[in-house]
């Protein structure tokens, strides 16, 4: 089995350690501040939030996932759906049902693990104070024990029909809480900006920041190094620095390497720098499928800006080079390409640049 994972958060020998964020976290968690945790994607802030929340003893950890949520119905659902969690006993989801009687619950399987799952009814969901009656019963679990609430991709709550309503009601609930401390993730930057340092936002200076990036090179070293050996496999440094810089040091994506390159070699290898190439290959022979569906719903000239964007990188890109490299005429219809590619996640700006967020899909648009 691989010593690897990716794409999902990690726990205990899966987790490299990350000293100083646990300690900051840790801390805040005691004190009952809250925080916004804000990083770009896969550098690991779900995984070190859980980890981190999880060794506070006495503390319970309520999770809810905001990723793509379209709806207040769909907000409600997922927070009833954490909620029911919370514990893990037949009498915990009776007494939940009862404090939402009012939505019209009713009992489902959860499909990850098949115990008892709670769903409020849809029209009943969407309803004016549908919110609130959801909150009042997360609230009565926070005044009565020591509950971590962790609001994830909080900031995917922007895409609801009127989420400045949806975050001040929110806001207002977590206000009358101040012993819970409530952390919030996000990995689409300027958006947690927006929620917690714009004066007109509704959680304006609401929480501590904390930055998660990479981590610190020879501590993630040692880690995959160890996990290798593991399996009899040989990881030289130069073979990490390398996949760092092809991957912006990101995590998830030095972690899927790493598994790649698990799966193309054997007991008794050394591994070399050199071996990046046949991991790539790894990758696209699995995730080709998705990169073809992506760029299968852009417009021609959006594949051939983003194509560019691989190619040449994300600097100027309303110079004359960049619209001759991409074969395009007008600075406008660049500019509406990127900011379709950005709107779908594909494009990221970074101080003035822009990048391809998956590094697996520009090696991939390359060979194109
Ligand atoms: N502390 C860690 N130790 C080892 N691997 C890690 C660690 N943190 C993150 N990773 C790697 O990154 C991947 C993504 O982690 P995680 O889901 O926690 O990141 P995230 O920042 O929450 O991502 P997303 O932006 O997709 O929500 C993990 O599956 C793992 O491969
Ligand atoms: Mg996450």
């Amino acid at each position: 089995m691989s010593p690897f994972k990716y794409g999902c958060a990690v726990s205990n020998e899966f987790f490299c350690p990350r000293p100083e964020l646990e300690r900051r976290l840790r801390e805040h968690v005691l004190s009952g501040q809250h925080v916004a945790v804000v990083g770009p994607r896969r550098t690991g802030k779900s995984s070190l939030v859980l980890e981190t929340v999880r060794k506070v003893k006495g503390v319970a950890l309520f999770h809810a996932d905001f990723l793509s949520v379209r709806s207040r119905a769909e907000l409600c659902n997922r927070l009833v759906a954490s909620l029911s969690r919370l514990e893990r006993t037949d009498s915990w989801v009776a007494k939940i049902m009862k404090a939402l009687m009012r939505l019209r619950p009713a009992l489902t399987v959860d499909p990850r693990d098949g115990s008892p799952a709670i769903v409020i009814d849809s029209r009943e969901a969407e309803s004016p104070g549908s919110l609130d009656c959801v909150l009042d019963a997360l609230a009565a679990q926070t005044s009565r024990r020591k509950v971590c609430v962790v609001f994830d991709e909080f900031q995917d709550i922007m895409n609801v029909e009127d989420g400045e309503n949806v975050l001040a009601v929110m806001r207002s609930r977590i206000q009358l809480d101040s012993r819970t401390p409530y952390i919030f993730l996000g990995s689409v930057r300027h958006r947690m900006l927006d929620i917690f340092l714009d004066p007109s936002s509704p959680f304006y200076h609401g929480a501590a920041m904390l930055e998660v990036g990479e981590i610190a090179a020879d501590d993630f070293y040692a880690f995959l190094r160890r996990r290798f050996a593991s399996g009899r496999r040989t990881f030289p440094r130069d073979a990490f620095d390398a996949i760092a810089a092809a991957t912006r040091s990101t995590p998830g994506y030095i972690q899927e390497v790493c598994d790649a390159l698990w799966q193309s070699s054997s007991r008794g290898d050394r591994l070399s720098s050199a071996d990046i190439h046949k991991a790539l290959d790894v990758i696209f022979a699995r995730e080709g499928e998705h990169y073809a569906f992506a760029i299968g719903r852009l417009t021609a000239l959006q594949v051939q800006v983003l194509t560019a964007i691989a190619v040449h990188g994300g600097k100027g890109v309303y110079s004359g080079d960049f619209l001759r490299a991409a074969n395009v005429k007008s600075t406008a219809s660049v500019r509406r390409a990127v900011q379709r590619l950005v709107d779908d996640g594909l494009v990221v700006p970074v101080s003035g640049e822009y990048l391809i967020d998956n590094p697996f899909f520009a090696e991939w648009l390359k060979l194109r």
